[in-house]
């Protein structure tokens, strides 16, 4: 009887689709089918609130199910029917609604905060949640047209108070891509110049009513201060040698979806040795990463001259190494920092040519990390410092444009989830 069902329902899906039953051939008309099969469940993670492993979880009891599919695992006829059936039963409310037990919770307790401010702030659960938001973006944002207006008629400010070329520009175009109005504060041309206190322009921009203000300082705790005066939510894109929430985000959907692309995907990082080397002293980057890496079940080394590394890294559980060939040991990914100049008073290298020689990432170093060692930099890179070129533009092994990339979706989403209050999204408001 049942296998009687499922084959009525294969030639039902295929007389719909046009398309053969059985394991599908991969046609044109397949593959349209199977991109809107793959819209669909994107629409419905948005409105429900649900990642794609939840969804596949729950749909199929196969957690990576959509992520495979969107590598091109093939779809069986019957298996497309039982997908729209349960989302269409689960919209209904025929299904059994998922329990905040289950890996995420519905609605504003996946993700409980008004700001983001740090990944100290955040769980795991929380972390994996907002990297599973980002994944329809990606998609978005590889098609010719971009668009969709979920902020539409919302104001989002973003007040950068040091130079960025990466950060400023992904959320500006994060904003824009999702419909909103889009206004940015460079300090340069702002009344900071004519000496008003950073807490007079977080309540001018107060006054004028942002739904999100997206603010990077040079100061540790400047985006903390903004949000205690603010009405909406705050977004910390980089304070001082704090933290760089957004950075390490994107970090960790670049890393999974390299991972991915080589077969190796995982819930999360378990097993994965990740040395983070250079300017850690100054690094906000170094941070987040620390704090995002290790939730996600990263061993994380920091590599740096004794000068620039911070004391006390071994109580947050970071293994510190001074000698970069060491920390290179067997690693599987090796993520670079610049030497950030702007913060530091005094000499703190003797010069970059020995600061090259001694901490540069140059292919032959390279051989001493695990044989396939992915290569990552947040960016802007020194090349011929802290990195040669010929390793930052390995094909196979360097994903650094590819961290620029998963930044634009890492902010939509961020965007998106921040700004659920203040649209009365269902279940946030
Ligand atoms: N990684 C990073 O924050 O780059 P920008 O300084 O260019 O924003």
């Amino acid at each position: 009887m049942v296998e009687w069902a499922i084959s009525l329902a294969e030639r039902l899906w295929a007389w719909r689709t046009r398309i053969p039953t059985g394991r599908l051939v991969k046609s044109n008309l397949q593959r349209r089918s199977m991109q809107d099969l793959l819209h669909e469940i994107e629409q419905f993670c948005l409105r429900n609130g649900m990642s794609e492993t939840r969804f596949g979880e729950l749909a199929l009891n196969d957690k990576p199910f959509v992520s495979q599919l969107k590598s091109g695992r093939d779809l069986r006829g019957s298996t497309a029917v039982r997908l729209r059936q349960f989302m269409a039963e689960y919209e209904a409310g025929q299904l059994a609604k998922p329990s905040s037990s289950g890996r995420f919770a519905a609605g504003k307790l996946a993700f409980p905060h008004r700001d983001l401010l740090g990944i100290s702030q955040l769980e795991r659960h929380e972390i994996l949640y907002v990297l599973d938001q980002a994944e329809p973006w990606i998609d978005l944002n590889r098609q010719s047209s971009k668009h969709a207006d979920l902020l539409a008629g919302l104001t989002i400010i973003n007040a950068f108070f040091e130079n960025s070329t990466r950060t400023l520009l992904s959320f500006e175009i994060a904003g824009k891509r999702l419909g909103a109005d889009v206004v940015n504060m460079h300090a340069a041309q702002s009344s900071v110049k004519k000496g008003e206190t950073l807490i007079d322009t977080a309540i001018t921009l107060n006054a004028m009513r942002a739904d999100a203000i997206v603010i990077r300082h040079a100061s540790s705790g400047a985006t903390q201060l903004i949000a205690s005066k603010v009405d909406c939510p705050v977004l910390n894109a980089g304070d001082g040698q704090h933290e760089h929430p957004t950075q390490a985000l994107l970090d960790a959907l670049a890393l999974r979806h390299a991972l991915r692309e080589r077969g190796e995907a995982a819930e999360d990082f378990t097993g994965l040795t990740v040395t983070i080397c250079g300017d850690v002293l100054h690094s906000r980057v170094a941070r987040s990463n620390l704090l995002c890496l290790q939730a996600l079940g990263a061993t994380v080394r920091l590599c740096a001259p004794p000068a620039l590394m911070p004391a006390g890294v071994e109580a947050l559980g970071a293994q510190p190494f001074h000698d970069f060939d060491a920390a290179l040991a067997d690693s599987d990914v090796v993520m670079m920092l610049r030497l950030q100049t702007e913060r530091m008073q005094g000499q703190f290298i003797a010069s970059a040519r020995e600061y090259h020689h001694l901490y540069g990432l140059t292919k032959e170093r390279l051989k001493r990390a695990a044989p396939d060692a992915l290569v990552m930099h947040p960016g802007p890179m020194n090349r011929g410092v802290e990195i040669d070129s010929d390793v930052a533009d390995m094909i196979d092994r360097s994903i650094i444009t590819r961290q620029v990339e998963m930044g634009l979706a890492i902010r939509m989403a961020c965007l998106d989830i921040l700004t659920r209050r203040a649209r009365q999204v269902e279940g946030w408001a």
